[in-house]
């Protein structure tokens, strides 16, 4: 077992990226990767395990049923590159499939340094892997693992937890079209999606009872205190969750509490609030079934196998680039 990370270039984009989104003119955005710095990324995983949020626990049985038929499926020999891989639980169930099969290599993908440590913890203990970490955007870190592929060696990429969701569908196919781009014909992309399902299902699951998820969302003010030194009050902004019934998705404001302004010096910027204003800081699209064949055919894909959960409406789906 070899473990190894490649850490990133500095930017600015953070401050960048604050700055655009709360100068825009109607509603206040922010990209909602920001979510996940350490504070972020563990209370993510916590979300994971929560009894209204069943999401994770779908796409995590799926792996654990289907993992053999999955690796029978692939063009061998096969390395894995995982875009976001969080904790690295789920992606277990493949890896051990296919360590049984041929030595792996493993290549993470994550901007969050703390949920790369966590994976590669969690994983480094299978017979026959070798991991390599890249802390990176997505596409920029598949860019360089696609650099990496010996002759003759396939890609099987894994893009689980229906993060495609937190994209608007335009940008999803653009997305799905650009990592279609990097692979080459006969590769795989195994592609996790949350289907429609019930308001109050999906209220419950974005505004949890004990409060986590709205911790999750208010982390994002005050990773912008501590990075950007600013002076956000958390105490006078709450966490909302709304249907979007037009873009069938989930949507994560900050509402604030009182009119206010708030001084972000890394951003060189002071920014007004209203009373009621929104921050708008993520949106969870939800799928048909059909759709995600569609999806898949306009990216450059065939849609081979697509398996639901029965007790969470969630597809994990086996899609082969053209
Ligand atoms: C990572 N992503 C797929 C999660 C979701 O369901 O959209 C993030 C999340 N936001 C609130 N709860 C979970």
């Amino acid at each position: 077992m070899l473990v190894q990370t490649i850490t990133p270039k500095t930017t600015y984009e953070f401050a960048a990226d604050v700055r655009a989104g709360l100068t825009k003119p109607g509603q206040k955005e922010l990209p909602s990767k920001y979510l996940y710095d350490d504070v972020g990324s563990a209370l993510f995983e916590v979300i994971s395990h929560l009894p209204e949020y069943g999401l994770t626990r779908a796409d995590e049985r799926l792996l654990r049923r289907h993992a053999r038929d999955i690796v029978e499926r692939l063009a061998t020999p096969v390395a894995v590159a995982e875009l976001g891989s969080g904790s690295g639980r789920k992606t277990r169930h493949i890896l051990e499939a296919l360590c049984r099969r041929q030595r792996t290599a493993y290549y993470p993908i994550e901007i969050s340094p703390s949920a790369l440590a966590m994976c590669e913890r969690e994983l480094s203990d299978i017979d026959s892997i070798s991991i390599l970490g890249f802390e990176r955007e997505y596409l920029d870190g598949l860019l360089e693992v696609a650099a990496h592929r010996s002759p003759g060696q396939h890609l099987l990429v894994l893009f689980l937890g229906s993060t495609i969701g937190n994209f608007d569908r335009p940008a999803g196919i653009k997305f799905l079209t650009e990592v279609r781009r990097i692979l080459e014909p006969g590769d795989s992309l195994l592609l996790g999606t949350d289907l429609e399902k019930s308001s109050v299902q999906l209220l419950a699951a974005y505004d949890d009872q004990l409060g986590v998820t709205a911790a999750f969302n208010l982390n994002l003010l005050a990773r912008i205190n501590h990075e950007l030194d600013a002076d956000f009050d958390l105490a006078q902004f709450e966490h909302v969750a709304r249907i979007n019934h037009q873009a069938r998705s989930v949507e994560m404001h900050l509402r604030a509490m009182c009119g206010q302004t708030v001084n972000i010096r890394g951003a060189e910027l002071s920014v007004e609030f209203l009373e009621g204003e929104t921050l708008w800081t993520e949106s969870s699209h939800k799928y048909s079934p059909a759709e995600v064949f569609e999806m898949a055919r306009t990216a450059g894909f065939r849609c081979d196998v697509q398996w639901i959960d029965e007790q969470w409406p969630f597809a994990e789906n086996l899609l082969i680039a053209e």
